[in-house]
Parts: structure tokens; C-alpha cells; sequence
């Protein structure tokens, strides 16, 4: 058995945060009309290079929410306190440059969210949460 070196990570985790854009069978589709859903997908992809990892998953179980994005802290912010943040509605070009300028600065836990983004938080269920953190298509 090792011994832990002093000043090692005290938990693993991804080194930058995730942000988790769904991409489902209401998120990304007609059904939420007047969105260049592609265009939001490559947007957050080109600013957040880097800086973040960008993931298009399935659907989060929050239709009524659509467009769904959560961002997930990394390892440091995590152990700074950061929790995921789940948005809801996020269907205009200003919330979505709202939210990566957040993640640009290191995302939940490392800095504080524009206040604008307050309105399009939302708390899904725990079972709902913890469906996220396995699932992911890319
Ligand atoms: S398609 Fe996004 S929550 Fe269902």
C-alpha cells in the first residue's frame, strides 16, 4: 500500500470543467424552434478550446428545460466547492456568451456566474443528476 505524497490531488477529476450540451429528443431539435442548435453546439466548441470540454450527450430527463446545458466543475473547483449547475432555457446567444465567459474563468467553484445566468438555473432530481455523470456521447 502507498502512501499518499504530501501535496498530491486529493481526488481525481478532469483538470478543466465539462459542460454537457444536450442533444436529445427535445434539446437541439425543431421542437425548440428559432435556435441554430448547431450553431450553439460549435459555438461553445470553438470558445471553450481548451479551456473546457464540451460533450453532447443524450437526453438529461429535463425536456421541459430544453435547451439543456450543465457545467460541471473541474477537479480544482470541485474541492473549492464547486457543484454542477444545470441551465434551463438556454435558447438565446446571450446566455450562451454568458456562460462560456464562466466557464472561460474556470467555471463553478474557481468563479462566480454572471448574475443574468441565476434566471436559467434549475434543480433536477437527484436521480435525474446523477444520470449525468456516467453518460456522454462526444
Ligand atoms: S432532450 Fe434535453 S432534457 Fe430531454
Amino acid at each position: 500500500m502507498s502512501r499518499r505524497t504530501r501535496g498530491a490531488p486529493a481526488a481525481p477529476g478532469p483538470s478543466r470543467p465539462t459542460v454537457s450540451v444536450c442533444r436529445g429528443c427535445c434539446c437541439g431539435t425543431p421542437k425548440i424552434p428559432g435556435v441554430d442548435h448547431a450553431g450553439q453546439l460549435a459555438r461553445l466548441r470553438t470558445s471553450l478550446d481548451g479551456c473546457a470540454t464540451v460533450r453532447a450527450v443524450e437526453c438529461l430527463d429535463a425536456c421541459e428545460h430544453g435547451n439543456v446545458i450543465v457545467v460541471q466543475p473541474s477537479a480544482e473547483g470541485r474541492r473549492a466547492g464547486g457543484r454542477p449547475v444545470w441551465l434551463g432555457l438556454v435558447n438565446d446567444p446571450d446566455a450562451l456568451a454568458d456562460i462560456t465567459t464562466w466557464v472561460q474563468d474556470g467555471g463553478p467553484g474557481a468563479a462566480d456566474p454572471p448574475a443574468i445566468l441565476e434566471l436559467y438555473v434549475f434543480t433536477p432530481s437527484r436521480r435525474v443528476r446523477e444520470g449525468l455523470e456516467g453518460g456522454g456521447r462526444g
